[in-house]
């Protein structure tokens, strides 16, 4: 056994768990009237009710023992100062140094790495205000109008998720597009209406090996010199993002348009780097300031507000409390803001390629459950799909509703409606319906008995189902920047307490090995007999139906 489970704490737990589990939250409303004052946090502009989950003062006071007995403040600074805290990768953790504001050196290799990340960002800056201020100008000396980010991952998730959040405040006669899928519909249907004479694209990528992006990349140069009959003036219409300098020069892109991210930023915390040049692009370096500033903050009331006041520590233990003790194998993110609908996207990755691990700091096999199954959907969108079995489904779903006090025109009419639909959905996936409140809702009706009793299971809602609720004022680039940081630090905190490294994706490898040995065997007419049955009875069909269409 782990000495997380042996822990007498976590004995604790499980028996507090055996008396909570059937305490249905309406009772426990009924009971307190404060829970709301009691279970809410305020940060700025954003406030974090968790008061509809079910847990109650016992809960929090065990939870909290948790983070203390991990040494949660310890593993804190260690990320901060930039301890190789990645031990898999010998690596430092460090995005929350791209948002830094402070004058105190931040040391890897002995080396401040602040200056660094200023001057870069200073870089970033130049050309996105030079593209945008239409300065900048291509081959045949036209402004840009269209700017390709050509990434994967973390390299297109976090960007894309912030252009689109950010979407009011970008400009009109500037698109920003993002390719990710090594499918040639993706990048074909993206270039099919652009001029290359006033495109630019961004090859972003921290390796620069990544097959997907790599294979846009060479279609995306192609296409360039195909349109333009020369790789004249390429420099006007090529950048690269990447920590893998030596391979972007090896592809053509001069060195004045890299920039540069570095091995401690990894790939799904770096939309703060270089990697959000598109994003700088979108909405100016002011705005992107002010992302990096919304972020800032909560590193600060992260790494300095007592564990019991610190939002990312509760959405962190409420995450354990219900993944491990009532084996909740998901979590919903419900955003109704329009805006945010790539954020359950972008959160997916976010989460389950850090904390979707089976192995501990020691290596050992972990004998507990670690990152929940990330889902979600505009909150809206989802109550007409599958807010169905959040309701009376048999899984216990705890979800997150993250919502705007004002929408950016606001109007009342929409908004009034939008905000009512998060209200009534968490008051109902917490009370439920009783038998009898359904009862009565049929005598008033006019139904008979008999039609009653027909129908009564049907309509009874179980209801003590968790919802956290992240309300902030309006979706501006600092909000943003803080509500990403705040499920950074949540993921961060939760891997701590299960005892495995965030930071690495070892996961992803074998599936990359094995297609860089597929990609060959397509290439070659014989039948495959490598594989076991399925893996070769699914590429020799595939290879055979496309030597019959070769041949008709
Ligand atoms: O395959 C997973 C992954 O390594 C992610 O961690 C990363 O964000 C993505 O691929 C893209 O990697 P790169 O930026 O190196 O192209």
């Amino acid at each position: 056994m782990s000495r997380l489970t042996q822990s007498e704490l976590w004995s604790s737990l499980d028996r507090h768990y055996d008396e909570i589990k059937h305490v249905h939250m309406r009772d426990l409303f009924d009971k307190d009237g404060s829970r709301f004052e009691k279970y809410s946090l305020k940060l700025n502009d954003i406030l974090y009710d968790y008061s509809k989950n079910r847990i109650n003062d016992e809960t929090l006071n065990l939870l909290l023992q948790l983070v203390d007995e991990v040494d949660l403040s310890g593993w804190i600074e260690k990320m901060f100062k930039g301890v190789p805290i990645n031990n898999t990768e010998y690596r430092a953790v460090l995005h929350t140094a791209l948002r830094d504001q402070g004058d105190q050196p931040i040391m890897v290799n002995g080396c401040d790495i602040l200056p660094e990340i200023r001057e870069e960002r200073e870089r970033v800056n130049l050309l996105a205000e030079s593209i945008r201020t239409r300065k900048w100008l291509g081959a045949t000396n036209q402004a840009i109008t269209d700017v390709v980010n050509i990434g994967i991952g973390g390299s297109h998730l976090g960007p894309l998720m912030v252009t689109e959040a950010l979407r009011p405040h970008t400009l009109h006669d500037l698109n920003v597009h993002f390719v990710s899928n090594i499918d040639e519909n993706h990048i074909n249907d993206t270039l099919e209406y652009l001029n290359p004479e006033t495109t630019f694209f961004i090859i972003s990528s921290k390796t620069f090996t990544t097959q997907d992006t790599m294979v846009n990349a060479e279609t995306a140069r192609q296409w360039y010199i195909n349109k333009l009959g020369s790789d004249e003036c390429i420099d006007r219409h090529f950048s690269a993002v990447t920590s893998n300098v030596e391979l972007a020069k090896e592809f053509g892109i001069t060195e004045d348009n890299i920039f540069k991210m570095w091995d401690w930023v990894g790939g799904r915390y770096s939309l703060w780097s270089a990697i959000g040049l598109s994003i700088v692009i979108a909405i100016g370096s002011k705005k992107f300031d002010e992302l990096l500033a919304g972020a800032y903050e909560v590193d600060q009331h992260f790494r300095h507000t007592p564990l019991e006041k610190n939002i990312p520590v509760m959405m962190a233990l409420l995450g354990i409390w219900y993944n491990n003790f009532f084996e909740a194998q998901t979590m919903a993110v419900l955003p109704y803001d329009q805006h945010l609908h790539r954020f359950p996207g972008y959160l997916q990755q976010a989460d389950m390629e850090s904390n979707g691990k089976d192995v501990d700091r020691q290596g050992e096999a972990v004998d507990y459950t670690t990152g929940p199954v990330v889902f979600g959907e505009i909150g809206i969108a989802a109550q007409h799909a599958f807010f169905q079995l959040l309701h009376q489904g048999t899984k216990l779903v705890p979800a997150d509703i993250l919502a705007p006090v004002y929408s950016f025109r606001c109007i009342a009419r929409h908004h009034q409606a939008l905000m009512s639909n998060v209200f009534a959905q968490t008051e109902a996936l917490m009370r439920g319906k009783t038998e009898a409140e359904v009862t009565a809702e049929l005598i008033a009706d006019g139904l008979d008995d008999a039609q009653i009793k027909q129908l009564l299971p049907y309509k009874v809602l179980p209801g003590n189902r968790p919802t956290s609720t992240i309300l902030f004022d309006t979706l501006n680039a600092k909000t943003l920047g803080s509500i990403i940081a705040l499920y950074e630090h949540k993921i961060f905190v939760q891997g701590v307490i299960w005892n495995i490294n965030s930071f690495d994706q070892w996961g992803v490898e074998l599936g990359k090995q094995l297609a860089k040995n597929i990609l060959q065997e397509l290439n070659d007419i014989e039948p495959i007999d490598k594989h076991d049955s399925s893996t070769n009875g699914l590429i020799n069909y595939y290879k055979q139906r496309r030597q019959q269409n070769l041949q008709k």
